[in-house]
């Protein structure tokens, strides 16, 4: 189990007007594929701008313990791949700390290998539902001799001598899920198919194929994915270069919509469409936000965000908008505190299984700092204050959540009184730079 640090508190004020230009680290998603693919593949992946937050440092750590060679240096970092179907069975536990996304993949990768591996986690991952991985698992022949109550960590794979490859249905909005059966067919002979009917991020499908692997992707009228890859091919090392992430990037654009006199740029973000809807939320709701030097970097959509502080006004949010937004609830509920009206949000289910209950930390957060909301079962109401006035003066319980904790901290740069969160550390698993980061753009955090 993870050793633990005692909490570290922090608190944000009333800040001036926010400038600058900033770039936020790279994308989680990409950087915990880059490192997995790169293990994975044969010959040299270089990566740079990989985010080194304790999440991805985690899978680093996990793909050496099972004989992929990692080096990093002035920024590089290279990848000496095992080669598709050689890694090696791993001597301890894989610790994953605080990371989802890490364990999650990393079952489906190591799942279907003829060893036995053992996963671990601290005590946020711990909680949260590992059997939506394991049911398609259990069902290609992986044997679970170990789980928690519930299919929860820790948690001891298995895998047959020869896996079996599945059509799987993706039961819920999940792109850990469908990656997970994804990359178990890597080492399954055959094709896998896997039926996405609400699309979730393609991180995988797109990487998958820069790296060499037979996989495609028809998509029908009602907008349901199928995705067929044949198991036991090559996979051949790459060069990556990992844009900003936008759910990293949320938090200061946010930051600057709500401090009045501010004006900043964000470099180098990830446009990718099943990542953008926070942004075109917030467009909906009045924020000024410009999209410079539009192009394209390693196979993806990439930006310069200009954001000026905006009057914002409430709006509804349709569920079917959830994936491509998921991460950013939490702070799109801090702009609602901000905007003039109500905002809805529906769809939000998923939030309840996040690295906390999201939905209910997001409105305790909100009603500890006098912000009026209600929480639904799979909705969130938010009845803004454009003053900010009243508004803050609480503590929030972060519970182990590096988005609950950034969102609060920036929900005080605007508040009339300043706001508190119980611990910052878990900041470190995502945005290791992001107090810096803010305080450079003018932001009051102490
Ligand atoms: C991620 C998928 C999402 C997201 C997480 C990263 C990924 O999780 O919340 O931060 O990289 O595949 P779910 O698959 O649980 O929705």
């Amino acid at each position: 189990m993870t050793h633990h640090s005692p909490r570290q508190p922090a608190l944000s004020r009333r800040s001036q007007g926010l400038s600058g230009r900033v770039r936020v680290p790279g994308d989680k998603s990409i950087s915990h594929r880059s490192l997995m693919f790169g293990g994975l593949a044969s010959g040299d992946t270089r990566i740079s701008g990989l985010l080194e937050g304790e999440d991805v440092l985690r899978t680093a750590e996990a793909m050496k313990a099972m004989g992929a060679l990692i080096e990093q240096r002035e920024g590089t970092w290279t990848v000496r791949g095992t080669g598709n179907g050689c890694l090696m069975e791993p001597a301890a536990p894989l610790d994953f700390g605080n990371a989802g996304t890490g364990v999650r993949l990393t079952m489906g990768l190591v799942g279907t290998y003829d060893m036995t591996t053992r996963f671990v986690g601290d005590p946020s991952l711990s909680k949260r539902p590992m059997g939506r991985v394991l049911d398609p698992l259990r069902r290609m022949g992986v044997q679970v001799p170990e789980a928690g109550p519930g299919d929860r960590l820790p948690i001891t794979l298995k895998g047959p001598k020869h896996a079996v490859p599945v059509t799987y249905r993706v039961p819920m909005a999940s792109a850990q899920v469908k990656s997970a059966v994804l990359l178990a067919a890597l080492n399954t002979p055959g094709i896998t198919t896997v039926i996405e009917p609400v699309m979730t991020r393609d991180h995988t499908e797109k990487m998958l194929q820069g790296f060499g692997a037979a996989i495609e992707v028809e998509t029908d009228a009602e907008g349901s994915r199928q995705i067929r890859i044949e198991g036991q091919g090559k996979l051949q090392g790459q060069v990556i270069a990992v844009p900003g992430d936008p759910s990293s990037c949320a938090f200061p654009l946010v930051a600057a919509l709500i401090v009045p006199g501010s004006d900043i740029v964000i470099e180098n973000v990830l446009m990718n469409p099943t990542r953008t809807g926070l942004i075109l939320t917030l467009q909906e709701m009045g924020a000024e936000i410009e999209l410079l030097n539009r192009r394209s970097a390693g196979g993806e959509d990439v930006a310069d965000l200009r954001i000026r502080s905006s009057e914002l006004k409430g709006v509804t949010v349709p569920p079917e908008r959830a994936p491509s937004m998921i991460d950013e609830y939490p702070v799109l509920a801090v702009a609602a505190s901000f905007a003039e009206g109500e905002t809805v949000m529906h769809g939000l289910e998923e939030l309840r299984v996040k690295e906390s209950d999201r939905l209910s930390a997001v409105a305790e957060g909100l009603k500890a700092n006098d912000v009026d909301c209600t929480e639904g079962e799979a909705s969130l109401s938010v009845r803004g204050r454009p003053d900010g006035k009243r508004l803050g003066g609480g503590t929030v319980a972060t519970h182990l959540d590096h988005r609950i904790a950034m969102a609060f901290l920036v929900l005080g740069l605007a508040t009339e009184k300043p706001v508190t969160i119980d611990d910052r550390s878990m900041i470190a698993t995502s945005f290791p730079e992001f107090m810096d980061l803010m305080r450079g753009l003018g932001a009051e955090i102490e």
